[in-house]
């Protein structure tokens, strides 16, 4: 049985990891600031509390999770503000940069030694941090955040090969969830997590470090 951990998991794509991999018979570690019914409703294990910013809390998830080897660890947890040129303003580009960039960087190194060779490490980043996909502007504090994530991601799968452990870096789509005001333009989570879950199945050491769309496409940087 593969062990999934999970931020971000009370809503929108965490969510739907969540069922998806419940459904599949795998293990699920749902972590998240607050539960919701939604995810109560799953009979899963869920730690609460863990907000991905707070290095304490992480610290005691790490306690609280033991020995327990992560087979999959999946950063989720993530959020998107409005950011016009006119609009910027240096707390919310370091909001977005610190739940979006770095946290998943220090959850990976506390994390760590939960992880082992085989595990993967995925990040849920966004083609609105690719530099050369970017034809719309503005958002500066997501495209940012997202593309240091990207970046993150590639030093990552540098850093952890020599372990075993491949890193995905992974773009869902343009989803219909709260991030998005549930835009009807948006394809829906359980058909974004459905790809998302293929390219984790497929993540291995000949592709850590690729830029990946839900649907298989590579991304460019
Ligand atoms: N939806 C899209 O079209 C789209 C496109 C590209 C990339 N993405 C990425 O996919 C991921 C999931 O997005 P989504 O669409 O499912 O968004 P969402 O419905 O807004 O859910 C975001 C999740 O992140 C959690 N979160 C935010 N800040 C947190 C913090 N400091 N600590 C712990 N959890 C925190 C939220 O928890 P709370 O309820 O506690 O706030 C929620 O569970 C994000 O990384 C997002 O950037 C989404």
């Amino acid at each position: 049985m593969t062990t999934y951990l999970i931020t971000g998991s009370n809503k929108g794509l965490g969510l739907e990891y969540c069922r998806q991999i419940k459904e599949r018979g795998d293990e699920v570690i749902a972590t998240c600031r607050e539960s919701s019914p939604e995810l109560e409703a799953l009979d899963i294990q869920i730690q609460t509390g863990i907000d991905v910013t707070s290095v304490s809390a992480i610290q005691q998830l790490k306690a609280n999770l033991g020995k327990i080897k992560i087979d999959v660890l999946i950063h989720n947890a993530g959020i998107y503000e409005y950011n016009s040129i006119s609009e910027i303003s240096s707390q919310s580009l370091i909001r977005q940069f610190e739940v979006n960039a770095i946290a998943p960087v220090l959850f990976t190194k506390i994390i760590l030694e939960n992880l082992a060779k085989t595990s993967k490490v995925v990040l849920m980043t966004s083609r609105m941090g690719s530099i050369e996909d970017n034809t719309s502007g503005s958002s500066y504090g997501y495209r940012m955040s997202k593309a240091a994530l990207c970046m993150a991601g590639k030093s990552l799968s540098i850093d952890l090969k020599s372990k075993g452990i491949s890193v995905g870096i992974l773009h869902p789509g343009l989803v219909s969830t709260q991030m998005t005001g549930f835009t009807p333009n948006g394809i829906t989570v359980k058909t974004s997590v459905e790809g998302l879950l293929q390219r984790i199945d497929q993540l291995d050491i000949s592709n850590t470090g690729t830029f990946y769309h839900a649907n298989g496409e590579v991304l460019p940087w």
